[in-house]
């Protein structure tokens, strides 16, 4: 009964396409990870894309890129400064990371998980290109899980708790109205917090409403929302705020970074108007190391 009373967020998913297409077009990934469905939505959308830089320099795959590349240098830093070694990536989507990672680091356990469809569809394109071993598989989750197969508990039942952990969700949490992705973050803590240490990367677009280009901003999101048909709610209002409500949820200790003060780093161009899109880095203290 519970299960079938579980609310739906599959309507997220071809959003997965689109970023696997940008991914793909900015050399981030093989071909084989861009869609027809990912190379058409690009397509309709490029005029809307177009106008929102021309007309208001709000670039969306720069702000996609942005996001990408600072997750992808926090969990570079991860693995080799931090002794990571095993990652789940949730709500993977299209996404290359996992086999950029995988293919530079072979000692690395990577973890992608998504929707039981999503993931079913990515487990066939690493299997087809051959990019799948022990060390790196897709499992089915479904974040809003309280029971049945595709729980949070049951992805991270797998893993080595004596070891470190690094999870990373991109594009996801702003797909949720901010008590349901405070729930999921409570439920991810309370999973961290049974490794020696564990760290958390995310992006999330807050709620900016100094922002130069708000206006346009809400705009935006409202589309995102409309052409996901759900909504896009921005969560917080500024780090304090973050730093906050992942300490509500049981994080430790969290960095709200800002993709703007890193541009140089990540190869971006330096941007006219103050940046959308934060990195969240939140950090986990293992109870066993706690003791
Ligand atoms: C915008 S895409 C992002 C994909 C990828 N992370 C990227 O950045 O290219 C959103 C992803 O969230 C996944 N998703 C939506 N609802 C989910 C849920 N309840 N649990 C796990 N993943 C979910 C979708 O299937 C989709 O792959």
């Amino acid at each position: 009964m519970a299960e079938r009373a579980r609310v739906s967020s599959a309507h997220i998913s071809p959003s997965a396409h689109y970023t696997g297409y940008v991914w793909y077009r900015h050399q981030l990934a093989d071909p084989a990870f861009a869609t027809d469905l990912g190379r058409w939505i690009h397509g309709v959308l490029r005029p809307v894309t177009w106008g929102a830089r021309v007309g208001f320099g709000i670039d969306l795959e720069n702000l996609l890129l942005q996001r990408h590349l600072l997750i992808d240098a926090r969990l570079t830093q991860a693995i080799e400064q931090a002794g990571v070694c095993q990652v789940v990536e949730i709500a993977c989507g299209l996404s290359p990371r996992g086999r950029r990672f995988t293919a530079r680091y072979p000692s690395l356990r990577y973890i992608e998980a998504d929707l039981p469809v999503m993931a079913a569809r990515k487990r066939l394109l690493l299997q087809s290109q051959g990019w799948l071993s022990q060390n790196h598989q897709v499992k089915a989750v479904d974040i809003l899980a309280g029971d049945g197969r595709d729980t949070l508990a049951n992805l991270f039942a797998g893993l080595d708790h004596s070891l470190p952990i690094l999870v990373i969700t991109e594009g996801l949490v702003n797909y949720f109205e901010l008590p349901v992705i405070e729930a999921f973050w409570a439920r991810l803590a309370t999973q961290l917090q049974a490794f020696p240490q564990a760290t958390y990367l995310t992006d999330l677009y807050p709620n900016l409403q100094e922002h130069p280009r708000y206006r346009q901003l809400r705009w935006g999101v409202e589309l995102v929302g409309r052409l996901t048909r759900g909504s896009y709610p921005l969560h917080y209002r500024n780090a304090e705020e973050i730093v906050a409500g992942f300490t509500r949820c049981g994080f430790s200790a969290t960095a709200v970074l800002d993709p703007d003060q890193h541009a140089q780093a990540l190869g971006l161009p330096t941007p006219r108007l103050p940046g959308l899109v934060r990195v969240i880095e939140a950090r986990c203290q293992g109870l066993t190391a706690a003791q």
